[in-house]
């Protein structure tokens, strides 16, 4: 019979990636996926240590975990639990203290070997902790990628090596990685092949992304993209996340020049306030900032922006909250991730004086929240009429329904359309809520797969 493995992923879409080759692993060691963690003979949390509460989660899942072993084991039944992902990372062997029901831990950059872990699990019955940054090349072991969508994300960097006093993403993910532009062009090939029609690059960093290219140069990101871009099939490309200061001339020229590259971008400013980025180690002001989405719009007119705001920070006044309102309002979001300040051990931040008071930061993140709403459902209303093209990416949840994707990221709903999923439409957008918009196909909008 075979076995079944039930793995939940938490924090961000490099996670969601990681998990799914995790999944891939596992596949070729006779494990189904299932979700449903009352039938899984192996149950991996995929963790992310980020923000308190994240981190927090994993415990309380656990504590589920550990009542469905007992029930398996009433009915004669093993059940192997393995923690993967950030808290992994962050914390090793204290998961296994303060949950004794654990039996692996295993770090983001050791999960490639997830399969031989729990061979030598099953051979001592030892719990076993593997969280070193090995110097292998993960990616090579990661070589089944199946597509699960028509779009889909594929890892070209890791890790950061920027430490902003709040993040612990340097401690868990480790020190900035490009990946070998071959490697990623034979991983892009292979998901096209499959369908795959739009290829979202991620990374912690992407836009430091720098490698040899094929001709023996050092490749940026834009480089990168423009290679992906001249692979037949592929018709859509994006990049998450970047940072500011690595905003090169080069990648605000390719969202002019690229036609793959999409008009949406993620870039975190985290604070309105230049002495509370000075003390969040950003090494960007707010006019730099400025200055930046200024030459992007100049690029690309019509571009979408989404961000990360921390509230909160130590030693934030009224003031600086002030000044990241305001800063919210003179750029203008699509969308974007708010967060109040959460204190990290073993980060500069956590150590610092003047914490700001939980009610304090609860009420600047609703004043912040309600205003990135407005902007947002500002947004979405402001393309109602125009006609763009579509990926069609999932069914809907009604019967006839079908979900994809507007160039700049928006969810749009098809009703009733004679269309299928993979297929790039040509819509005209009817209605606009706050999380969506509601479109139908143009007459012969087919052919807008090879036009958009
Ligand atoms: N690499 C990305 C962000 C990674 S973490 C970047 O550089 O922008 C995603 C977001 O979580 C961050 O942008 C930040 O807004 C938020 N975040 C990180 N650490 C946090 C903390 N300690 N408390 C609250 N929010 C945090
Ligand atoms: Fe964290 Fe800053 Fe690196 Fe982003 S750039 S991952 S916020 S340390
Ligand atoms: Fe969380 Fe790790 Fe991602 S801490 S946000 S899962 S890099």
């Amino acid at each position: 019979m075979t076995k079944k493995i039930f793995i939940k992923s938490y924090g961000c879409q490099m996670n969601v990636y990681d998990a799914e080759r995790m999944a891939e692993l596992m596949d070729a060691e006779g494990y189904e996926q299932t979700e449903n963690m009352d039938e899984a003979d192996m149950v991996v949390l995929n963790t992310c240590h980020i923000r308190e509460k994240a981190a927090e989660k994993v415990y309380s899942e656990l504590g589920r975990v550990r009542l469905n072993k007992q029930k398996r084991e009433t009915k004669g039944k093993e059940t192997i639990i393995a923690v993967a992902g950030c808290v992994a990372q962050a914390e090793g062997q204290e998961i296994i203290k303060r949950a004794p029901i654990v039996d692996m831990v295993i770090g983001p950059q050791s999960y490639q070997n997830l399969p031989a872990v729990l061979k030598e699990f099953q051979l001592s019955k030892k719990p076993i902790v593997e969280i070193e940054f090995p110097e292998e090349d993960k990616f090579a072991k990661l070589t089944q990628l199946k597509a699960a969508s028509p779009s889909t994300f594929l890892t070209v960097q890791e890790g950061c090596d920027k430490f902003c006093t709040f993040c612990v993403v340097p401690y868990t993910r480790g020190a900035e990685y490009s990946r070998p532009v071959e490697q990623i062009v034979t991983d892009a090939k292979k998901l096209i092949g499959q369908g795959v029609k739009e290829l979202t690059l991620l990374g912690q960093n992407v836009n430091a992304y720098h490698r040899q290219g094929l001709d023996g140069q050092d490749w940026s990101l834009a480089k990168l993209l423009d290679e992906l871009s001249k692979l037949s099939g592929l018709q859509r490309l994006r990049y998450t996340t970047s940072h500011p200061n690595d905003m090169q001339d080069d990648l605000i020229e390719a969202h002019r020049d690229n036609e793959l590259l999409m008009p949406y971008l993620h870039l975190p400013f985290q604070s309105g306030s230049d002495k509370i980025l000075k003390a969040m180690n950003r090494r960007h002001t707010r006019q730099e900032y400025i200055d930046l989405v200024d030459r992007i719009r100049q690029a690309r007119p019509d571009m979408a922006l989404s961000t990360d705001i921390i509230v909160g920070f130590p030693g934030e006044t009224d003031q600086d909250f002030e000044d990241t309102m305001n800063l919210v309002e003179t750029i203008g979001y699509a969308s974007a991730y708010s967060f109040k300040y959460s204190p990290r051990p073993g980060t500069p931040g956590a150590e610092m004086e003047d914490q700001i008071e939980e009610q304090v930061k609860k009420d600047r993140l609703s004043l912040l929240q309600k205003q990135l709403t407005k902007q947002q459902k500002t947004f979405n209303q402001s393309k109602i009429g125009q006609e763009m093209p579509v990926l069609l990416e999932k069914p809907g949840r009604h019967a006839g329904q079908l979900i994809g994707r507007s160039p700049f990221l928006q969810a749009v709903h098809l009703d009733g359309q004679d269309a299928n999923i993979g297929d790039m439409v040509m819509v005209k957008v009817t209605e606009a809520t706050l999380n969506s918009l509601q479109a139908v196909m143009k007459p012969s909008s087919l052919t807008a797969t090879t036009a958009a």
